[in-house]
């Protein structure tokens, strides 16, 4: 089975922290040439050294269309390819019930958990897979989220569905060049999640998960390394959960 990334070019969203960086290390370790990007200059630089293999950052706002653009030009710019784009970096700016959330703060979440990811891809769409022998993947970031109602993050989660969709829809117009496929994490152990799993909440959630453990961005990144790799090549259009067990579980919390 081969699950190596030689010779491919990746771009990770939010890849200076949490389950970005996690990617960006697993695709580094398989062989890939990464790209991280996340807005603040210095984490992204400390990240990418950590990484190793050579991986690169550029810092910037994931959804303004002027730097995906920039990403994607120095991408092929250095490379000449542009084989996986990961959609990571997501936002939650708004709690409590959907009903009630303000117009800018939908619309933010929208822009950076939907509209991006759509702007990524159909950059590196444009700039290589389109053109390319095939082997190329989109890998999304969506959550358990999109499959269920909640109180308090519901408007986050109306856009993690929406993602799941797009990711549907990517997978039937970019075959064959490219297999689209959204990992949909539970909770993970990490700042976005921080009021999640911080102090007793966290053992009570893992207590409700059947593998009786949060996540770790490994969890998310063995998955996207399959899903990137020629193992993972005829497997398109999917929402893998990827949660302990959690959305079978017995208990509901978390
Ligand atoms: N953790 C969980 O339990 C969980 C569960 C389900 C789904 N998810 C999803 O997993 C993804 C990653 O979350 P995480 O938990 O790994 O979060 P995290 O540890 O807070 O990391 C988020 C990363 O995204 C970057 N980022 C955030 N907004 C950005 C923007 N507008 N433009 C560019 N970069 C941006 C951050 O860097 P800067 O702040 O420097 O930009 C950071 O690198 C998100 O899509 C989230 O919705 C997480």
């Amino acid at each position: 089975m081969d699950l190596r990334l030689d010779d491919k070019v990746a771009i990770v969203t939010g890849g200076s922290r949490g389950i970005g960086k996690g990617i960006a290390l697993e695709y580094a370790k398989a062989g890939a040439q990464v790209m991280i990007v996340s807005r603040k200059a210095e984490v992204c630089e400390a990240a990418a050294e950590e990484i190793g293999h050579g991986c690169r950052w550029m810092a910037g706002n994931a959804g303004d269309e002027v730097f995906v653009a920039d990403v994607v030009s120095t991408v092929m710019a250095d490379f000449g390819r542009a084989d996986i784009m990961v959609n990571n970096a997501g936002t939650n700016p708004y709690a409590g019930p959907t009903i009630d959330i303000d117009l800018p703060r939908w619309n933010k979440t929208w822009h950076v958990n939907v509209t991006a990811p759509l702007m990524w891809s159909k950059a590196v769409w444009d700039a290589h897979i389109k053109e390319s022998d095939g082997g190329c993947s989109v890998v999304n970031i969506s959550s358990v989220g999109g499959f269920a109602t909640n109180p308090i993050i519901g408007a986050y989660d109306v856009t993690k569905a929406a993602l799941i969709h797009l990711t549907k829809q990517l997978a039937a117009e970019m075959g064959p060049k490219a297999n689209v496929n959204a990992i949909c994490p539970g909770l993970v152990k990490t700042d976005f999640a921080r009021v999640l799993w911080e102090g007793d909440r966290g053992d009570q959630v893992a207590q409700a998960y059947p593998m009786k453990r949060l996540g770790e961005a490994f969890d998310m990144a063995a998955m996207a390394v399959l899903l990137a790799s020629e193992a993972g090549s005829w497997l398109t259009g999917q929402a893998i959960v990827i949660d302990g067990g959690g959305l079978v579980s017995f208990s509901k919390i978390g």
